[in-house]
């Protein structure tokens, strides 16, 4: 009876505070008390507590920053749109003025593009396609790609693939946006003369991609936040070239819905290098 009491009653606490926890109180925490596994439970109910106060403080600041970046290229748009509805646009400015609108309209695309891929990417329809490819034939493809956007800034890329294939089950597609995130942040940052780097191998049982580059670099406290989203831009802006902030949490996101890791460090070249750990088939 006894031992029966010392149980239930904090048991009974616990349960009236998840309670409260499900309708959207914050500000509930339990006494650890009793038993010990009772006592963890109790502990374990605090923490879970803390922890969602965390995550729904960081949801707010994320759809505040979201709001401001939406915000920024959509007054621009509205400006210039106002100034050519009442004629005071000269005409010479005309075409000036749509380039402008048309780079605004792009960068709110890509934005709410970058934003529903990350939405999706923590939904459980997130659409993989994977399929038998080699990746020397993904990463090649990229770099002849990349190679002509980095030599009209003056920049060269260095391709470094293995002699052989390396054949993993992945998705194309969804490496080849990992790769573009990556070798966009590396061009926006590096000065004319300064390589970048696509660097492909094979360590084990896994495929080893990397970027990287002879700009600015990181410092080793923003590897550690690199891939949580809007961090470094925030950190940067205004000092470097930034796109939406977005981008960097997309390369961690698809590469874990791959089965691998990505990893932020720096390049021999004096950058920063993006490591991306795939699985390959064996
Ligand atoms: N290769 C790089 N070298 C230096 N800084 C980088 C590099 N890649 C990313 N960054 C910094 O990290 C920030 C976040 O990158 P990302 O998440 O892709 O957002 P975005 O490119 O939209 O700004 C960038 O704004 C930039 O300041
Ligand atoms: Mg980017």
């Amino acid at each position: 009876m006894l031992l029966a009491r010392r149980l239930a009653r904090p048991l009974r606490e616990m349960s009236i505070a998840a309670h409260e926890l499900a309708t959207g109180r914050r500000d509930i925490r339990v006494a650890a008390t009793g038993p010990t596994e009772v006592a963890e439970v109790g502990d374990a109910l605090n923490r879970l507590a803390t922890a969602l106060v965390t995550s729904e403080q960081r949801q707010r600041e994320f759809l505040l920053s979201v709001s401001h970046e939406l915000r920024t290229p959509l007054t621009a748009i509205r400006g210039f749109a106002e100034a050519l509805a009442d004629g005071i646009t000269p005409p010479d400015e005309v075409p000036g003025t749509g380039q402008v609108v048309l780079a605004e309209a792009l960068r709110l695309d890509r934005l709410v593009r970058d934003l529903l891929d990350l939405a999706r990417l923590g939904a459980d329809d997130f659409h993989v396609d994977p399929a038998t490819v080699d990746m020397t034939g993904i990463v090649g493809a990229a770099a002849r790609v990349w190679e002509r956007r980095c030599s009209a800034e003056g920049v060269p890329l260095r391709v470094e693939l293995p002699d052989g294939p390396v054949v993993a089950v992945t998705d194309a597609a969804r490496c080849r946006q990992i790769l573009d995130g990556l070798a966009e942040n590396a061009l926006r940052v590096v000065p004319a003369g300064a390589p970048i780097v696509f660097a492909l191998r094979k360590e084990g049982e896994h495929a080893v991609i990397e970027v990287r580059d002879a700009g600015p670099g990181l410092t080793a406290e923003d590897c550690s936040v690199a891939f949580e989203r809007s961090v470094l831009y925030e950190r940067y802006r205004g000092i470097r070239p930034v796109s939406t902030g977005l981008g960097l949490a997309l390369v961690a996101g698809l590469t874990a819905r791959l089965g691998g890791q990505a990893e932020a460090g720096t390049a021999p070249e004096g950058g920063a290098a993006f490591t991306i750990r795939l699985p390959t088939a064996g």
